[in-house]
């Protein structure tokens, strides 16, 4: 069995996984993490109300699904709409924990606001900047417009306590409000990803949550490449979303380790109906990877990329031309920007 019965163990001062704690490795282990999990953290939190900020990624959403588990509707969690999210995620986040789950969940449109805030800035730290200070804001308003919260539930894991890779520890959005005086709630900060997935599924969370590949916290702002604007944007989304539907039926999309496309800030010209075009490329971007450290590049079937070229040459506005960019880690980092 799993060693987690002791709190107290869980939140060593030095963060170390216990030696005594097991490996999640099957449904059955995740079944006895979870109720034991379910135990600490009614224990914990009592009849106290406890906040989550819900991206749709793996971690919050194992982190909601223990706690709406746990404690019910003394859960509130805040979902924000950056605009930079990938095609449907937003939905899915709602119809999962509002209407599958019966969550209390908030929803927050903040679309035009962060928006309007990155209009015209080009540099790819600032747009980070910017999309992590607005991001705490805008989850600090909603938390000031609720009584009685004691807690904060975070979906940190045990590789962003390590540090290891560069995924979260370089690059994080930044963080949580610290000043609202919140007790912290990690439930799964002893856990690798593959038990975080592993949790996830025994909790009934759907496969396209549990197994999507990592999105990073600015989310398409670092795939929309120089100053985002609102079209070029939508160019992003519909052709990440028309790839991921095309890897998807060819069996790519629990394979391959991370796959998007990137919009640069540049048109070229192209030719439609006998008349000359001027219209932006899609770079496609697939690949391998352990730790995010160095990356392959995915030996994708030609014929795939052409009809992947195809449909977003004819579904997505304002495009003329697909690339598919055969560089690996290093040279080229995953991200472009
Ligand atoms: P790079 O581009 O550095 O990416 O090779 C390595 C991994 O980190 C992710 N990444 C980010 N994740 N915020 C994040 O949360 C970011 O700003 C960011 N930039 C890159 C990237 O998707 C890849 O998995």
């Amino acid at each position: 069995m799993i060693d987690t019965n002791s709190r107290e163990e869980w939140n060593m001062a030095d963060n170390k996984r216990p030696e005594s704690m097991e490996r999640i490795t099957t449904p059955a282990l995740a079944e006895a993490f979870i109720q034991e999990q379910v135990a600490a953290l009614q224990k914990q939190i009592g009849d106290k109300k406890v906040l989550l900020a819900l991206s749709g990624g793996v971690d919050s959403s194992v982190v909601a699904a223990l706690l709406i588990k746990a404690v019910g509707k003394q859960l509130t969690c805040v979902h924000v709409n950056h605009g930079l999210l990938r095609k449907g995620e937003p939905e899915q986040v709602v119809e999962v924990f509002r209407h599958q789950m019966d969550a209390n969940l908030i929803y927050v449109d903040a679309v035009d606001r962060f928006l309007d805030k990155l209009a015209g800035v080009a540099d790819p730290e600032t747009k980070r900047k910017i999309i992590g200070a607005e991001f705490i804001r805008v989850f600090e308003e909603e938390a000031r417009k609720l009584s009685g919260i004691e807690f904060l539930a975070q979906g940190t894991i045990y590789p962003d306590i390590l540090e290891s890779g560069p995924v979260k520890a370089h690059h994080n959005v930044g963080g949580l409000p610290e000043d609202l005086g919140f007790e912290l709630v990690e439930p799964l900060k002893m856990l690798f990803k593959d038990e975080v997935r592993a949790c996830g599924k025994a909790l009934g969370l759907p496969d396209g949550m549990v197994y999507r590949q990592p999105f990073p916290g600015p989310g398409l702002g670092v795939r929309c490449l120089g100053a985002i604007t609102r079209d070029r944007l939508e160019a992003v989304r519909e052709s990440d979303a028309i790839l991921r539907e095309e890897f998807q039926k060819a069996g790519l999309a629990g394979k391959v380790w991370q796959y998007f496309t990137i919009v640069p800030d540049l048109k070229s010209v192209g030719v439609r109906d006998g008349k000359r075009t001027d219209a932006w490329p899609v770079i496609l971007r697939a690949v391998n990877t352990v730790d995010a450290m160095t990356a392959t590049v995915e030996d994708v079937p030609f014929a795939l990329l052409q009809k992947i070229t195809d449909r977003i040459t004819h579904e997505v506005d304002g495009v003329n031309r697909v690339l598919y960019d055969l560089t690996p880690k290093p040279t080229g980092t995953i991200e472009w920007e």
